[in-house]
Formats: C-alpha cells, structure tokens, sequence
C-alpha cells in the first residue's frame, strides 16, 4: 500500500484526540459488541446487490470488519482518512484477518484489495484526504452509502449541515457519544471530571467549528430530517461489568479489558486536565486504575447509532 490517493501531505498527529492503532484495536471488540445490529440491518435493507460504501473517519478499518460479513455480497468499500499510516495498517489488517478465517486476499493493483469472500468479493479502497472539506472532496456520485463510525461526534453543526444537503443516499453515523456515561461504584470527583471532559468533547477538532460530542445524535438527526431523511438511532453503548465472581462470562480476556479500561481513561483524565485541576484530576485517575487492576470497576459510556435514510424515489 504505497501508491494511495492524496490531496494534502501535511497532517496533523492525531494521537492525542485518541486515534493511535493500539487504542483503535482495543475498542474494536468493543464496539463490536455496542453497534446496533437493528439499525444495521436497517441501512443492508435500503442497499442496492453490489453497493458502493464510503467509510469516513475509517481508521484501520474496523468498521468494515464488522459490517462487510453483515452485508454478505459483493461489495465496494472506499476507507477515507488523514492518517496514511493508518490507512495502510487497515488493508493489513483487513487482509490478515480475511485470510485467519479462509477468504483469499488479493492486491490486484497497488491501490485495490479484494477479499474474496463466499458471498461475492469485497473490493476495498482508500482515499486519503482531510474531511474537514467534506463533502466537495468525496466521490458522492459513484457512491451508495455513506458510512462513519465513532467519527461524526468530533464535527461541527456546520459540517453536518453541508453533508446533509449534499447526500441523496442513506448516512450511517455508529458510535456517536451521547453522555450517559455512568462509572461505578462513584468517586467524588466524579462530576468535575465529567464535566471537564464534557467541555472537552466539544472542543474545535478540526472540522471548522465546535464539535459536537454528546449533542451529536440529536443534531444530526434534525439536520438530515431538515433534508426530508426518514431518521432512526438506537443505543450502542460500551458496558464493562466488574469481574466480581462472573468472570467465566466476560465476553473479552481480562487482560484485554483492563487495558481498554486504563487507556479509556487515562483518556479522559488528559481530556479533562485541559479544564480542571490536574492534580484533582490525577487523584481520581490513580483510584480508577486501581480499581481497575483489582477488577472491580464498571462502566457504561453511552453511544447512539444513526440511520438517516432518503424518501425512496418512485
Ligand atoms: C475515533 S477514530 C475512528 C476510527 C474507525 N472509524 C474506528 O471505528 O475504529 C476517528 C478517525 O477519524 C480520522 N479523522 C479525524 N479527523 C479527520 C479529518 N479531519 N480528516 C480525515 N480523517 C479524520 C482519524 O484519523 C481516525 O482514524
């Protein structure tokens, strides 16, 4: 993956809003579990026998990992991000694990990947660009859908606008934060942190405005309603149950668990030291890994995923 299309060489490091490869295959299984398999089916329904999916935001391609067996036919996938390093890691991943569960990966140019899955062949490529400028930098008219998950609560209103009155085909936006985030059992710093991180979320990232953060369900349904959308959320929330004496049920290893927990918010602790004491701030971290490493934290951090669909055209 050396010859991928771009239109900017010079990119900002995203690691500090979270987008580092270690941190995206910890939530992966994560967010496997969280999406809403209703609204999926939903958006497959609405999806023409070889459909043409943009993935913005697409990382290393977790998104299509999950989705891609769901559809279960041919299929064309083009991965849009910033991070080229990213983009490269996702054919990688995507390659290696189609190839551990016995479907053949083949470049059949330096750009393509082609998974030949049972149902038919997945065909994925990348376009690497900044979304800030989406979507006059998308290619809309070869394009069915329009797919994001956990991208679409770092936009602004403005970004949602503009994308709305441009789509005529189904926006899918999973993983969409919407604060119901819940920590047990509580500590007493609790709400200055969450609130600190709250400010946070909303903090310009980059695509010309405040972002929205755990506005981002409501606001972007009512953009796309505003075009004539017919719009369905549901809940996709990560839940982590303390171990306590289930652990035989946990549905990841521990090890994989407590590591997602630790990075999750120490996160969040970074996020919030930008409008707190750091000092509060780290106290609280130290408790929480604690309990961590003891296995006796849960949490529940609340997502929505979004479906909004066009008027079927007669
Ligand atoms: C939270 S990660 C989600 C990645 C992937 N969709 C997933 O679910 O694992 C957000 C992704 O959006 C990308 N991103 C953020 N801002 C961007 C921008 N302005 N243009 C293009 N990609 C951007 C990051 O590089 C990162 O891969």
């Amino acid at each position: 993956m050396s010859d991928l299309d771009h239109d900017d060489e010079d990119y900002e490091d995203d690691d500090e809003d979270g987008f580092a490869p270690d941190w995206l295959a910890l939530r992966e299984p994560y967010d496997a579990l969280a999406r809403s398999e209703r609204i999926a089916a939903a958006l497959i329904a609405r999806l023409p026998a070889r459909p043409r999916l943009i993935d913005l935001g697409a990382g290393t391609g977790s998104l299509l990992r999950w989705l891609a067996p769901r559809i279960g036919r041919a299929q064309a996938w083009t991965l849009v991000d910033s991070d080229t390093a990213l983009i490269e890691e996702a054919f990688e991943t995507i390659a290696d694990r189609a190839e551990a569960i016995g479907f053949k990966a083949t470049f059949p140019s330096r750009k393509t990947l082609l998974v030949h899955a049972p149902g038919g062949a997945w065909r994925i490529e990348a376009l690497v660009t900044d979304l800030a400028e989406a979507p006059r930098n998308l290619p809309l008219t070869a394009a069915d859908a329009v797919l994001s998950s956990a991208l679409c609560d770092l936009v602004s209103a403005r970004w949602v606008d503009r994308m709305a009155a441009a789509l005529r085909i189904p926006f899918y936006a999973a993983l969409l934060v919407d604060g119901r985030d819940r920590i047990w059992p509580p500590h007493p710093e609790d709400g200055a942190v969450a609130q600190a991180f709250r400010r946070d979320q909303g903090r310009e990232k980059g695509f010309g405005g405040p972002a929205l953060g755990p506005a981002a369900p409501r606001a972007i349904a009512q953009a796309f309603a505003a075009q004539g959308f017919t719009v369905e959320t549901a809940p996709a929330d990560w839940v982590v149950q303390a171990r306590g004496d289930t652990a035989a049920e946990l549905p990841l290893p521990r090890a994989h668990t407590a590591a997602f927990l630790q990075q999750l918010l120490v996160g969040q602790a970074d996020a919030a030291k930008r409008w707190m004491n750091g000092r509060t701030a780290d106290r609280w971290l130290l408790d929480r890994l604690d309990r961590i490493d003891a296995g006796t934290l849960s949490l529940r951090t609340g997502h929505r995923d979004l479906l909004a669909l066009p008027p079927v055209r007669r």
